[in-house]
């Protein structure tokens, strides 16, 4: 099923006044996504927040339902969180590390997810090995199945990075994972909404995703999948009213799923417009979106390394929706900016997302341009002509 352009141009409102590419910053929503949350905050200011929740319960409920078929899992296998992070630290911080534990990891993990990384190292002892790639830049699945012991006690890689347009090779490393019995946390950030995501293909314990990037959701929304096999080898780092029962003065229970990983507050307007966009993308097919994208991103490598002077650094074998690129003299944010004066949207990434990866490759600071299947050929021809003149 092919998607129709024009129709998912007039649904989304900001089409009409910028060239957004900038998806892997935050999507543009559609006027159903603005609509649902705008309907939601005003029955919360006509008839009270509680109220109104529980009015639009089964709308609520339904989100969990959409976020667990977008990435094949099941309903009580899926936290609502407020962000990528949010969902990275709770499934993170629910392992409980002893000094000399191993914790494998990619050239490309995310920054957020590194700093934690390297707190835990000098927190709790642990030892952070950063797996090599292999020849075509991706994780070397090699190399990780080498660096297993028996005191590795968790994978946590980036899928997608979010500074270039490499897609890991995921389920390999799940399968790696499995076998030797090591926890496997995938950051599904910049992933999820982009390209189909099976968390049994993929084999991983937990993943995390933020609604705001190719999901086209508001933001503020995220979520945490966690495997309910997985469950009895976590603990939340915090409880509350919500995640947890207080059963007696010394006693207590935990939420039964997932839900064990969730705040009782939380934004339930975005979260309904989580569920709309995440039904957007499901109705659309997702094979289709990751065929548009990544066919859009090609496209923009092929016309920016015709360009004397541009070099195009995405690495990887399968490609996705993330374009970087520099311009040889111009400063990477010049270049964002002379883009911005014409209403381009992109956005500047380098070493400090990155210290595992830009540093070695002798890299600085990029332009990330980011297309997502509602943009045109001809917004990255925009594009392509202000860069043009630059050089
Ligand atoms: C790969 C990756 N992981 C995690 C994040 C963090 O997401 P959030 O800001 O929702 O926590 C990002 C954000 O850019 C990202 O690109």
């Amino acid at each position: 099923m092919s998607i129709d352009i024009e129709l998912e141009r007039s649904l989304t409102p900001g089409t009409g006044h910028v060239n957004h590419l900038n998806n892997a910053g935050a999507s543009l929503a559609t006027q159903p996504v603005l609509d649902a949350i705008a309907a939601h905050l005003l029955r919360e200011a006509t008839i009270g927040g509680y109220e109104a929740e529980h009015e639009a319960q089964a709308t609520l409920e339904s989100v969990y339902a959409g976020v667990a078929t977008i990435i094949g899992a099941a309903r009580d296998e899926i936290a609502l969180v407020e962000s990528s992070t949010a969902a990275w630290t709770a499934a993170f911080t629910s392992i409980r590390f002893t000094p000399g534990d191993r914790i494998l990891t990619g050239r490309t993990e995310y920054v957020s997810n590194a700093l934690n990384l390297l707190l835990a190292a000098e927190r709790d002892g642990v030892e952070v090995v950063v797996v090599p790639d292999d020849e075509h830049g991706q994780i070397s699945v090699d190399a990780l199945r080498d660096a297993i012991d028996e005191r590795t006690k968790l994978i946590a890689i980036t899928h997608v990075p979010t500074s270039g347009g490499l897609v890991n090779p995921a389920a390999a490393v799940g399968r790696v994972a499995n076998e030797a019995g090591v926890l496997y946390l995938l950051d599904a950030c910049q992933s999820v909404g982009q390209r189909p995501i099976d968390v049994d293909a993929l084999g991983c314990d937990m993943l995390c995703a933020t609604g705001r990037k190719f999901l086209r959701a508001p933001r503020g929304t995220g979520f945490l999948y966690v495997r309910s096999t997985a469950l009895d080898r976590l603990q939340p780092m915090l409880l509350d009213s919500h995640s947890g029962r207080w059963t007696g003065p010394r006693t207590y229970e935990m939420e039964a799923g997932a839900r064990r990983f969730e705040e009782f507050e939380s934004s339930r307007a975005t979260r309904i417009g989580l569920g709309v966009a995440v039904d957007h993308a499901l109705a659309l097919g997702l094979d289709a979106i990751a065929a548009r994208t990544s066919g859009l991103a090609e496209q923009l490598r092929q016309m920016l390394v015709a360009i004397p002077d541009v070099e195009v650094h995405d690495k990887g074998q399968d490609r996705c929706g993330i374009v970087t690129f520099s311009v040889a003299g111009v400063g990477a944010g010049d270049v964002q900016r002379a883009l911005a004066a014409r209403s381009i949207n992109t956005s500047v990434t380098g070493p400090h997302f990155s210290q595992f990866d830009l540093p070695a490759r002798g890299l600085g600071l990029l332009v990330r341009a980011s297309p997502h299947y509602y943009n045109t050929e001809d917004e990255l021809a925009q594009l392509v002509d202000v860069v043009s003149a630059l050089g």
